[in-house]
């Protein structure tokens, strides 16, 4: 695991979007995992100047992580919308390479079968990019007692949805449900990308790095991992 310790979010961002077009410089075809929330919002913008520079998205496939179950795509809460308005409706990513999970599925087990699927057939992902929870988790595999092995449906922590409720008009609005990559999903990434700002971040980026392997830390995976870069600002590098 490499990490990176940088001033700021805009460092972070700069560094976490120069990353994600060297992949898809090296591999124009690449298959990227996407994340959400407000971790990556600069690091979208980034790849969007980028992209007016004459970064070309036209060959890669993306994958996002995870999708609130029970919100239509035009929701605004949506994670379908969230891409769509950050990063996707700014690029040339082509709508058929772009997956993210129905949350609106008729049957959810169907879903994350096909989700699962379709990763597969793409051959994996390249470039898995994450945030992480206050909590530790990534995507939102939430601390548990067990790793959970593939995209799966998730009852969502309190401590995440407190966290997400700011997106919201209010808590009770926050779904309690998500569909979520599992973490053999994400392990079996070439190469995994994470980003992490503020103090907030600090103690779950303490236990990700140093902390025993263990479900309850399910971020403590990516030590095992053999291509893993952090980059974190200096707020959430407090206790390393
Ligand atoms: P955030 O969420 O970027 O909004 O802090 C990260 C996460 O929950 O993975």
């Amino acid at each position: 695991m490499r990490v990176y310790i940088v001033d700021d979010y805009e460092q972070m961002s700069v560094k976490a979007a120069l990353i994600v077009a060297g992949q898809i410089t090296m591999k124009a075809d690449s298959i990227l995992g996407l994340c959400t929330g407000s971790t990556p919002i600069g690091m979208y913008k980034e790849l969007v100047k980028l992209h007016q520079q004459g970064l070309d998205f036209s060959h890669v496939i993306t994958f996002n992580l995870d999708e609130y179950w029970g919100l239509s795509p035009d929701n605004v809460q949506s994670y379908h919308y969230f891409m769509h308005e950050n990063f996707f409706k700014h690029v040339n990513v082509k709508p058929e390479n772009i997956h993210i999970p129905n949350g609106l599925a008729e049957n959810v087990d169907d879903e994350c079968i096909r989700y699962e699927e379709a990763i597969k057939q793409a051959n994996g992902l390249d470039l898995q990019v994450l945030g992480i929870g206050r909590n530790g988790h990534i995507g939102f595999n939430e601390p548990s007692t067990v790793f959970i092995a593939e995209t799966h449906l998730v009852e969502l922590d309190a401590d995440t949805i407190n966290d997400n409720a700011r997106f919201f008009p209010s808590r009770e609005e926050v779904p309690t449900r998500a569909i979520t990559m599992g973490i053999k999903t994400i392990m079996q990434a070439k190469k995994i990308l994470l980003l992490a700002n503020g103090e907030g971040k600090a103690h779950a980026i303490k236990e990700a790095v140093t902390g025993e392997i263990n479900p309850g830390v399910p971020a403590s995976i990516l030590q095992l991992h053999p291509d893993c870069t952090f980059i974190i600002d200096k707020a959430a590098a407090k206790y390393l």
